[in-house]
């Protein structure tokens, strides 16, 4: 599945994840109102008759979405599935459930995790700490915490998210207990997404060191590209831990989205990625990229592991 990502997850690329096989999520406060989002919603069913879903972002701000608007639009609109995120997403689960929505919560722990299950997720996507977007608190990679999440949580279905862009990840994902895998930053490089070519030619040439995490201090983790305006936002908040103030003027939403949608500058806002640049080598179509993907991991479970197994026997 490709994750919600906020001003990239736009009816495009959902609907040519769909198309693929795979599906796809717009991120619901990318629209300014909840009129534009049954908009966007409209717009992608338009291009695909396949599945899709909506995602809903809970995280701190200094005046919160009303969701309970958004949500009223998803049920409304016959959205299935949807996947939260963020601080204490509990109310909003319970009244996705009512409206017979399946819930994908995705968080870094399993108390979060246990939590939102309390409260009605059906499907846990574990966010390991490779990833673009807010790898919380505890700094623990997806290698380990899947196998965490399986032995917390007999059972329930996981989906495996953060630093995932080839075959052999998602062949090791479901050995390691998963369902299926979660991408974001892969599927940025891709032709369909609708953000500025500039943007994507950066994640292709880069690699996994040019990464940083803004806002722990805020307790909203934040893995983002390693620019000079990461870096002087890290240096306002080392100055003043905790102190939003002080690094807001570079965090904010409206120069990252000048970014990726108007001047394609890389260097002059904060915007996310994960350490899966490393590994991505080209801008694909989405449909290129998630057959090739299937094809590795088909052909990792179908050759290599029972030619491993037949050499030990
Ligand atoms: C530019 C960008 C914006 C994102 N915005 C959101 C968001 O608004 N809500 C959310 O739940 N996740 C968001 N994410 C995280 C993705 O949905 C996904 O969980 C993450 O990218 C997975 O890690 P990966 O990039 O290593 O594949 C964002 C990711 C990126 C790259």
């Amino acid at each position: 599945m490709c994750g919600g990502m906020h001003y990239v997850s736009y009816a495009e690329l959902v609907a040519a994840v769909s198309n693929a096989g795979a599906i796809g999520f717009l991120t619901a406060v990318t629209q300014p109102t909840p009129e534009k989002l049954r908009e966007e919603i409209r717009r992608t069913r338009a291009m695909t008759s396949k599945p899709f879903g909506v995602n809903l972002s809970f995280l701190p701000a200094a005046k919160p979405p009303d969701y309970m608007s958004y949500i009223r639009v998803i049920i409304d609109e016959g959205i299935k599935v949807v996947e939260t995120a963020g601080n204490n997403p509990g109310k909003y689960i319970e009244v996705l459930k009512k409206g017979g929505i399946t819930v994908i919560h995705k968080c870094v722990t399993v108390r979060h995790a246990k939590t939102a299950l309390r409260h009605g997720a059906d499907i846990i996507s574990v966010d390991g700490f490779e990833c673009a977007g807010h790898p919380g608190m505890d700094d623990v990679g997806l290698m380990l915490l899947l196998p965490i999440f399986r032995r917390a949580l007999p059972g329930v279905p996981l989906i495996a998210s953060g630093g995932i862009g080839d075959g052999s990840q998602l062949a090791a994902c479901i050995a390691l207990g998963a369902g299926a895998v979660n991408m974001g930053t892969r599927f940025m490089a891709t032709k369909e997404a609708p953000i500025h070519s500039n943007i994507k030619r950066t994640l292709v040439e880069s690699d996994q060191t040019q990464t940083t995490l803004i806002l722990k201090t805020l307790k909203n983790t934040e893995r983002v590209f390693k620019n000079d305006m990461a870096l002087k936002a890290q240096a306002a908040e080392r100055a003043k831990p905790g102190d939003i103030g002080v690094i807001r003027e570079y965090i904010a939403g409206s120069k990252y989205r000048k970014s990726f949608h108007e001047t394609g500058d890389t260097t002059d806002s904060v915007w996310s990625c994960g350490q899966v640049i490393g590994i991505i080598d080209d801008v694909p179509s989405v449909q290129e990229l998630v057959s090739r993907i299937v094809g590795e991991a088909s052909s990792i479970a179908q050759s290599t592991l029972p030619g491993a197994v037949a050499a030990r026997l």
